[in-house]
Protein backbone atom coordinates (compact mmCIF):
# COMPACT_ATOMS: atom_id res chain seq x y z
CA UNK A 1 0.00 0.00 0.00
CA UNK A 2 0.97 2.90 -1.12
CA UNK A 3 0.56 7.13 -0.19
CA UNK A 4 -0.56 8.73 -2.86
CA UNK A 5 -1.28 12.33 -3.54
CA UNK A 6 -3.33 12.92 -7.15
CA UNK A 7 -3.86 16.99 -8.49
CA UNK A 8 -6.34 17.36 -10.92
CA UNK A 9 -8.52 14.88 -9.46
CA UNK A 10 -11.78 15.95 -11.25
CA UNK A 11 -10.45 15.69 -14.61
CA UNK A 12 -11.20 12.76 -16.57
CA UNK A 13 -7.43 11.27 -16.10
CA UNK A 14 -7.57 12.40 -12.16
CA UNK A 15 -10.70 10.42 -11.87
CA UNK A 16 -9.66 7.54 -13.61
CA UNK A 17 -6.42 7.86 -11.40
CA UNK A 18 -8.31 8.43 -8.05
CA UNK A 19 -10.21 5.11 -8.69
CA UNK A 20 -7.84 2.77 -9.98
CA UNK A 21 -5.41 3.59 -6.95
CA UNK A 22 -8.08 3.00 -4.53
CA UNK A 23 -8.87 -0.08 -5.92
CA UNK A 24 -5.25 -1.57 -6.31
CA UNK A 25 -5.39 -0.65 -2.29
CA UNK A 26 -3.27 2.67 -1.99
CA UNK A 27 -4.30 5.81 0.41
CA UNK A 28 -5.40 8.63 -1.53
CA UNK A 29 -5.15 12.33 -1.19
CA UNK A 30 -7.14 14.11 -3.94
CA UNK A 31 -6.57 17.95 -4.87
CA UNK A 32 -9.67 19.64 -6.28
CA UNK A 33 -11.05 22.55 -6.23
CA UNK A 34 -14.75 21.54 -7.38
CA UNK A 35 -15.51 18.64 -4.62
CA UNK A 36 -19.02 17.91 -6.33
CA UNK A 37 -17.52 17.35 -9.65
CA UNK A 38 -15.17 14.13 -8.08
CA UNK A 39 -18.02 11.52 -7.24
CA UNK A 40 -15.37 8.54 -5.47
CA UNK A 41 -15.86 8.05 -1.95
CA UNK A 42 -13.97 5.71 -0.28
CA UNK A 43 -12.45 5.15 3.37
CA UNK A 44 -8.70 5.69 1.87
CA UNK A 45 -9.85 8.92 -0.10
CA UNK A 46 -9.10 11.92 1.43
CA UNK A 47 -10.52 14.91 -0.53
CA UNK A 48 -8.47 18.18 0.33
CA UNK A 49 -10.14 22.06 -1.66
CA UNK A 50 -7.76 24.21 -3.00
CA UNK A 51 -5.96 25.77 -5.56
CA UNK A 52 -2.82 23.67 -6.98
CA UNK A 53 -0.98 27.36 -7.59
CA UNK A 54 -0.62 27.85 -3.79
CA UNK A 55 2.47 26.55 -2.11
CA UNK A 56 0.66 25.54 1.03
CA UNK A 57 -1.64 23.41 -0.73
CA UNK A 58 0.86 21.96 -2.20
CA UNK A 59 2.67 21.34 1.04
CA UNK A 60 0.07 19.97 2.65
CA UNK A 61 -0.97 17.38 0.40
CA UNK A 62 2.46 16.05 -0.73
CA UNK A 63 3.11 16.24 3.36
CA UNK A 64 3.54 11.98 4.05
CA UNK A 65 2.87 11.22 0.62
CA UNK A 66 5.40 8.19 -0.91
CA UNK A 67 4.78 10.28 -4.12
CA UNK A 68 2.08 12.52 -5.99
CA UNK A 69 0.70 12.62 -10.12
CA UNK A 70 -0.17 15.88 -11.45
CA UNK A 71 -3.03 15.89 -13.79
CA UNK A 72 -3.44 19.27 -14.26
CA UNK A 73 -5.01 20.63 -17.64
CA UNK A 74 -7.47 23.14 -18.45
CA UNK A 75 -7.46 26.01 -15.89
CA UNK A 76 -11.39 27.08 -16.13
CA UNK A 77 -12.84 25.07 -13.31
CA UNK A 78 -16.52 23.45 -14.72
CA UNK A 79 -16.64 25.28 -18.16
CA UNK A 80 -17.12 23.62 -21.49
CA UNK A 81 -14.52 23.51 -24.26
CA UNK A 82 -16.38 26.58 -25.62
CA UNK A 83 -16.37 28.72 -22.54
CA UNK A 84 -12.84 28.53 -22.02
CA UNK A 85 -11.20 31.83 -22.85
CA UNK A 86 -7.53 30.24 -24.74
CA UNK A 87 -6.16 33.52 -25.13
CA UNK A 88 -5.46 34.05 -20.84
CA UNK A 89 -2.17 32.89 -19.88
CA UNK A 90 -1.82 29.53 -18.02
CA UNK A 91 0.65 28.38 -15.53
CA UNK A 92 -0.40 26.04 -12.98
CA UNK A 93 1.69 23.32 -14.31
CA UNK A 94 4.70 25.32 -13.79
CA UNK A 95 3.47 26.67 -10.56
CA UNK A 96 2.75 23.91 -9.25
CA UNK A 97 5.77 21.92 -10.28
CA UNK A 98 8.37 24.49 -8.48
CA UNK A 99 5.99 24.08 -5.46
CA UNK A 100 6.42 20.37 -5.63
CA UNK A 101 10.25 20.95 -6.03
CA UNK A 102 9.88 22.79 -3.08
CA UNK A 103 7.80 20.15 -1.46
CA UNK A 104 10.37 17.36 -2.41
CA UNK A 105 13.46 18.94 -0.09
CA UNK A 106 10.82 18.06 2.57
CA UNK A 107 10.29 14.74 2.02
CA UNK A 108 8.44 14.05 -0.96
CA UNK A 109 10.52 11.48 -3.40
CA UNK A 110 8.59 10.70 -6.99
CA UNK A 111 6.41 12.94 -8.58
CA UNK A 112 4.82 11.96 -11.90
CA UNK A 113 3.41 14.35 -14.58
CA UNK A 114 1.44 15.04 -17.33
CA UNK A 115 1.88 16.74 -20.18
CA UNK A 116 1.48 16.91 -23.82
CA UNK A 117 3.26 15.51 -26.75
CA UNK A 118 4.66 18.29 -28.78
CA UNK A 119 5.70 20.09 -25.46
CA UNK A 120 9.41 20.90 -24.77
CA UNK A 121 11.64 18.58 -26.95
CA UNK A 122 9.10 17.05 -27.95
CA UNK A 123 8.25 20.53 -30.23
CA UNK A 124 9.62 18.82 -33.10
CA UNK A 125 7.88 20.69 -36.32
CA UNK A 126 5.70 18.06 -36.94
CA UNK A 127 2.27 18.60 -38.84
CA UNK A 128 0.97 16.97 -35.70
CA UNK A 129 2.96 18.99 -33.28
CA UNK A 130 2.14 22.35 -35.03
CA UNK A 131 -1.42 21.91 -34.96
CA UNK A 132 -1.79 20.72 -31.85
CA UNK A 133 0.33 23.67 -30.44
CA UNK A 134 -2.31 26.12 -32.79
CA UNK A 135 -4.99 24.61 -30.85
CA UNK A 136 -4.37 24.44 -27.26
CA UNK A 137 -2.43 28.06 -27.35
CA UNK A 138 -1.40 28.82 -23.77
CA UNK A 139 -2.14 25.56 -22.19
CA UNK A 140 1.28 23.99 -24.12
CA UNK A 141 3.11 26.87 -23.74
CA UNK A 142 2.60 26.37 -19.74
CA UNK A 143 3.77 22.79 -20.10
CA UNK A 144 6.87 24.16 -21.89
CA UNK A 145 7.36 26.01 -18.75
CA UNK A 146 6.58 22.77 -16.77
CA UNK A 147 9.04 20.53 -18.59
CA UNK A 148 12.06 23.74 -18.00
CA UNK A 149 11.65 24.15 -14.60
CA UNK A 150 12.38 20.14 -14.07
CA UNK A 151 15.57 20.72 -16.60
CA UNK A 152 17.06 22.83 -14.52
CA UNK A 153 16.10 21.58 -10.84
CA UNK A 154 18.38 20.55 -8.49
CA UNK A 155 16.65 18.14 -6.68
CA UNK A 156 16.52 14.53 -5.50
CA UNK A 157 12.86 14.06 -6.36
CA UNK A 158 12.74 11.22 -9.13
CA UNK A 159 10.05 12.64 -11.80
CA UNK A 160 8.41 11.20 -14.79
CA UNK A 161 6.86 13.41 -17.22
CA UNK A 162 4.36 11.50 -19.57
CA UNK A 163 3.53 13.83 -22.97
CA UNK A 164 0.02 12.35 -23.56
CA UNK A 165 -1.24 12.45 -27.28
CA UNK A 166 -5.18 11.79 -27.39
CA UNK A 167 -6.72 10.39 -24.32
CA UNK A 168 -10.14 8.60 -25.26
CA UNK A 169 -11.97 6.41 -23.60
CA UNK A 170 -11.11 2.49 -23.77
CA UNK A 171 -10.28 -1.02 -22.75
CA UNK A 172 -7.31 -1.16 -20.30
CA UNK A 173 -4.74 -3.46 -22.02
CA UNK A 174 -4.75 -1.50 -25.58
CA UNK A 175 -1.43 -2.55 -26.97
CA UNK A 176 0.78 0.69 -26.48
CA UNK A 177 4.38 1.44 -25.85
CA UNK A 178 6.54 4.20 -24.89
CA UNK A 179 8.89 6.40 -26.02
CA UNK A 180 11.39 8.64 -25.75
CA UNK A 181 11.30 9.92 -28.89
CA UNK A 182 8.61 9.51 -31.73
CA UNK A 183 7.15 11.78 -34.06
CA UNK A 184 3.26 11.54 -33.59
CA UNK A 185 0.26 11.90 -36.33
CA UNK A 186 -3.30 12.36 -35.58
CA UNK A 187 -3.95 8.65 -35.27
CA UNK A 188 -2.00 8.58 -31.65
CA UNK A 189 -4.08 8.16 -28.94
CA UNK A 190 -4.01 6.24 -25.62
CA UNK A 191 -6.80 4.93 -23.25
CA UNK A 192 -7.52 6.77 -20.12
CA UNK A 193 -7.62 3.57 -18.17
CA UNK A 194 -3.79 2.42 -20.00
CA UNK A 195 -2.40 6.01 -18.94
CA UNK A 196 -3.76 6.42 -15.55
CA UNK A 197 -2.12 2.65 -14.73
CA UNK A 198 1.07 3.79 -16.27
CA UNK A 199 0.95 6.72 -14.02
CA UNK A 200 0.58 4.61 -11.05
CA UNK A 201 2.91 2.44 -11.83
CA UNK A 202 6.02 5.33 -12.30
CA UNK A 203 4.61 6.60 -8.95
CA UNK A 204 4.75 3.49 -7.53
CA UNK A 205 8.04 2.25 -9.06
CA UNK A 206 9.52 4.21 -11.52
CA UNK A 207 10.70 2.66 -14.60
CA UNK A 208 11.39 5.75 -16.77
CA UNK A 209 13.07 7.97 -14.06
CA UNK A 210 14.07 11.53 -14.94
CA UNK A 211 12.41 10.69 -18.41
CA UNK A 212 10.47 13.21 -20.89
CA UNK A 213 7.77 9.86 -22.13
CA UNK A 214 5.23 9.80 -25.04
CA UNK A 215 2.70 6.79 -24.16
CA UNK A 216 0.87 5.49 -27.51
CA UNK A 217 -0.68 3.16 -29.12
CA UNK A 218 0.90 2.22 -32.70
CA UNK A 219 0.33 4.75 -35.03
CA UNK A 220 -1.56 3.65 -38.50
CA UNK A 221 -1.60 7.06 -40.17
CA UNK A 222 1.44 8.80 -42.47
CA UNK A 223 4.41 9.11 -39.69
CA UNK A 224 4.00 5.64 -38.45
N1 LIG B 1 -7.38 15.03 -22.96
C1 LIG B 1 -6.47 14.88 -23.92
O1 LIG B 1 -6.75 14.31 -25.00
C2 LIG B 1 -5.06 15.38 -23.68
C3 LIG B 1 -4.15 15.39 -24.75
C4 LIG B 1 -2.83 15.79 -24.53
C5 LIG B 1 -2.43 16.16 -23.23
N2 LIG B 1 -3.35 16.16 -22.21
C6 LIG B 1 -2.90 16.50 -20.86
O2 LIG B 1 -3.08 15.32 -20.08
C7 LIG B 1 -3.49 15.68 -18.75
C8 LIG B 1 -4.84 15.05 -18.44
O3 LIG B 1 -5.82 15.53 -19.38
P1 LIG B 1 -7.36 15.54 -19.02
O4 LIG B 1 -8.07 15.81 -20.32
O5 LIG B 1 -7.72 14.35 -18.22
O6 LIG B 1 -7.43 16.84 -18.08
P2 LIG B 1 -8.72 17.70 -17.67
O7 LIG B 1 -9.93 16.82 -17.73
O8 LIG B 1 -8.73 18.98 -18.44
O9 LIG B 1 -8.42 17.99 -16.13
C9 LIG B 1 -7.62 19.03 -15.73
C10 LIG B 1 -7.65 19.09 -14.22
O10 LIG B 1 -6.81 20.16 -13.78
C11 LIG B 1 -7.49 20.82 -12.73
N3 LIG B 1 -6.96 22.17 -12.54
C12 LIG B 1 -6.68 23.11 -13.48
N4 LIG B 1 -6.19 24.22 -12.91
C13 LIG B 1 -6.14 23.96 -11.57
C14 LIG B 1 -5.73 24.70 -10.44
N5 LIG B 1 -5.24 25.96 -10.56
N6 LIG B 1 -5.80 24.12 -9.22
C15 LIG B 1 -6.29 22.87 -9.07
N7 LIG B 1 -6.71 22.12 -10.10
C16 LIG B 1 -6.64 22.66 -11.34
C17 LIG B 1 -8.93 20.82 -13.18
O11 LIG B 1 -9.77 21.11 -12.10
P3 LIG B 1 -11.29 21.67 -12.31
O12 LIG B 1 -12.14 20.43 -12.50
O13 LIG B 1 -11.57 22.41 -11.07
O14 LIG B 1 -11.28 22.55 -13.55
C18 LIG B 1 -9.04 19.36 -13.64
O15 LIG B 1 -9.23 18.51 -12.52
C19 LIG B 1 -3.50 17.21 -18.72
O16 LIG B 1 -2.24 17.66 -18.29
C20 LIG B 1 -3.70 17.59 -20.18
O17 LIG B 1 -3.21 18.88 -20.47
C21 LIG B 1 -4.64 15.79 -22.43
Amino acid sequence: MARLAVLGATGRTGQEIVRRALDAGHEVTALVRRPEALPVRDASLTVVVGDARDAEVIAAVSEGRDAVIASLGRPESGRTKDQIDDSQPVDVCEVSTRHLLEAAGRGLRRIVLMSTHGAGSSNDGSPYVVKLRDMVGNRVVDKDRMEQVLLEAETDVVWTVIRNPYIYEGPLGTPHAVHEKIVLDETSRITYADLATFAIGEALRPQYPNTFLTITEPLTGSAS
